[in-house]
């Protein structure tokens, strides 16, 4: 059964150069006829989600009106009665208590911000477009809202960034009091001014140092009541994002707008990621998906797999019958702990989380 809609805006208010969704500046020749599509490629599906999320790119780049017409859109074409959870991805410039309010009243009850850090310096080095003074006033403005389900994102791994700094961040937020915090380990991207750089030496990784801060990551967040229910996402119990445990439960999901992949059952299938071909298509009634998979269901349990090892409650014991040796060497290692009836990442574990979960597929 499909359970949930996401969608993609692939507008941000800057580019930044370690970011490798698909995204483009903010283009207001583009806006309308994306909106259009977008709510047309939405007439054609037969579900009646429970999680909807709005992602990016940055999904607040759009204005207000836009917002409106794009949410007033998809309720009348779609029965939304059933959802239970509505994300909306915002970057701290892109707030406003009009439009925090207007969201809020169109029924979206969670807001997931990308703060990435509070030192100045570092977010010079993101690139990012806000300044932490401004992060700071656009959590107010949620807050002052009413939203009571908000993430923030964290970045560590950031060129220059020492772990004071990273611990800073950390307390910073967690004094903050979210309701969810993510916090991920920089990655190099390819297709990014990041990964370009990497490549002429400018940066450099260094795998230990980012270790160590996810060690100090996952201390500081867990003495302060964030549970690990994902290798990089935290929340008490109850805020966990229900969107995301979808896809780490390996479930079926639609995903709408361009680049956007879905899966059902056993295909596996992604829109063309250029917003001009994506508008275009669908405007002269073509095909926009890009991208088509069949799935076996060999795949679809190793991914399942995959994910779920990354997860707080682990996989089904009986999953990993057919990986019996890599199991017998990753308890030696004290990489996996076996529960009642199910194996899970040890402390040790998650700093290691993509080697083992790659062992499995
Ligand atoms: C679509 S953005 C979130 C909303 C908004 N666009 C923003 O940046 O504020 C999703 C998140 O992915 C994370 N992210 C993006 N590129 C990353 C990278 N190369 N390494 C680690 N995290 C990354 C950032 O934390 C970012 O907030
Ligand atoms: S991190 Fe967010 S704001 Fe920056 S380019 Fe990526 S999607 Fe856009």
């Amino acid at each position: 059964m499909i359970r949930s809609l996401y969608i993609h805006i692939p507008f941000c208010p800057k580019i930044c150069p370690y970011c490798s969704f698909y995204k483009e500046a903010s283009d207001r020749n583009k806006t309308q006829a994306f909106l259009d599509a977008v709510l047309m490629e939405a007439k054609a599906i037969p579900f009646q989600p429970e999680t909807i999320f709005f992602g990016g790119g940055t999904p607040t780049a759009l204005s207000s009106k836009q917002l409106d017409d794009l949410i007033r859109g998809l309720y009348a074409c779609l029965d939304l009665s059933q959802v239970t959870e509505w994300t909306v991805e915002m970057n701290p410039a892109t707030v406003s208590l009009e439009k925090a309010d207007l969201l809020l009243s169109l029924g979206v009850n969670r807001i997931s911000m990308g703060i990435q850090s509070w030192d100045s310096t570092l977010l010079t080095t993101l690139g990012r477009v806000h300044t932490a003074a401004q992060a700071e006033r656009s959590y107010g403005i949620l807050r002052e809202a009413g939203f009571s389900n908000i993430n923030l994102d964290l970045i560590f791994g950031i060129p220059g960034q020492t772990p004071q700094q990273w611990q800073d961040s950390l307390k910073k937020t967690i004094a903050l009091n979210p309701d969810h915090i993510s916090a991920y380990c920089l990655t190099y991207e390819e297709d990014t001014e990041y990964f370009l750089r990497l490549g002429k030496g400018i940066y450099r990784q260094d795998t230990e140092t980012d270790a160590a801060l996810f060690e100090t990551t996952m201390s500081l967040l867990e003495e302060s009541g964030y549970l690990q229910y994902e290798i990089s996402n935290y929340a008490p119990p109850g805020k966990e994002c229900r969107h995301n445990l979808v896809y780490w439960m390996g479930e079926d999901y639609i995903g709408l707008g361009p680049s956007a992949f879905s899966t059902v059952g056993d295909s596996r299938w992604s829109n063309v990621a250029n917003t001009a071909e994506y508008i275009h298509r669908i405007t002269h009634h073509q095909d926009t998906v890009d991208f088509r998979e069949t799935l076996t269901s060999t795949t679809r349990q190793a991914e399942r797999l995959a994910f779920g090892i990354r997860t707080l409650h682990g996989v089904p014991f009986h999953w990993l019958k057919n990986h019996q040796k890599q199991v017998e060497e990753f308890l030696k290692l004290g990489l996996i702990e076996t529960g009642q009836e199910t194996v899970r990442l040890t402390r040790s574990g998650r700093l290691l989380a993509d080697s083992v979960a790659a062992a499995f597929l």
